[in-house]
């Protein structure tokens, strides 16, 4: 995985149809998602349960992107080498998930993935100051995790915050939740480059009709491209 900071608009197949994840996935990939992001709760640190490492395993031989897995479950370290296993490209874990995320984050990057750390809505940009250098990615949540479909919450501030704590150092910042051709400019004004989208992206259409994924993409790039 090469790093820049152009923008990358990673699907969430949460929105997917659950029966035909294989297909799901060629068809947004067919139609230009970057990324293809995947949300795994666990029903005790999000209020919802979702996929297994056996699922993220049976789904990478459809990804030809990048496998981008979003953890919201605790605790995080006693399955971080079972997502790795299955072929996570990157593992996002939160800052809020537990008590030693420094040692989380370096243990995912010793399994050879990229390390991901994300901040629910009410954990400021200073949080990560001293992960910086542990972390390839840091996931701003745009919602209260859990749920699709859910109404964005402004968060300019902290991605500009965390834009001028970064850098000149090669990590993505990536925006999750609520994601649209709306909202999503404002957050890449701000200095996003990954935008996770979930019902703006599948809503419309099917492995039928793949051209709707491809319209609801373009429309965020239109967006924010101008
Ligand atoms: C929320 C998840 C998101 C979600 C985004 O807990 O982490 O990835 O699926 O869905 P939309 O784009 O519908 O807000
Ligand atoms: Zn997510």
């Amino acid at each position: 995985m090469s790093f820049d900071r152009t923008l990358k608009i990673a699907p969430s197949i949460l929105s997917a149809d659950f029966a035909n994840f294989g297909r799901e996935i060629e068809a947004i990939e067919a139609q230009g998602a970057d990324w293809v992001h995947v949300d795994v709760m666990d029903g005790h640190f999000v209020p919802n349960l979702t996929f297994g490492p056996q699922l993220c395993r049976a789904i990478r031989p459809h990804i030809k992107t990048v496998m981008d897995v979003h953890l919201m479950i605790a605790p995080v370290d006693p399955y971080i080498e079972a997502y790795a296993d299955a072929g996570a490209d990157v593992i996002t874990a939160h800052i809020e998930a537990g008590p030693h995320i420094h040692r989380t984050l370096q243990a995912i990057r010793a399994t050879g993935a990229k390390a991901g750390v994300a901040l629910n809505p009410g954990t400021p940009a200073d949080a990560v100051a001293h992960l910086l250098d542990l972390c390839d990615l840091v996931c701003v949540m745009t919602v209260n995790p859990g749920f699709g479909g859910q109404s964005f919450i402004d968060m300019t501030d902290k991605v500009r915050q965390l834009r001028a704590m970064i850098g000149d150092r090669p990590i993505h910042i990536e925006i999750d939740g609520g994601m649209d051709p709306k909202t999503a400019p404002l957050m890449t004004a701000a200095g996003a480059d990954v935008l996770v989208a979930g019902s703006a992206v599948f809503k419309g259409g099917s492995v039928t009709t793949p051209e709707v994924y491809g319209a609801n993409m373009k429309a965020i790039r239109d967006a924010v491209t101008g």
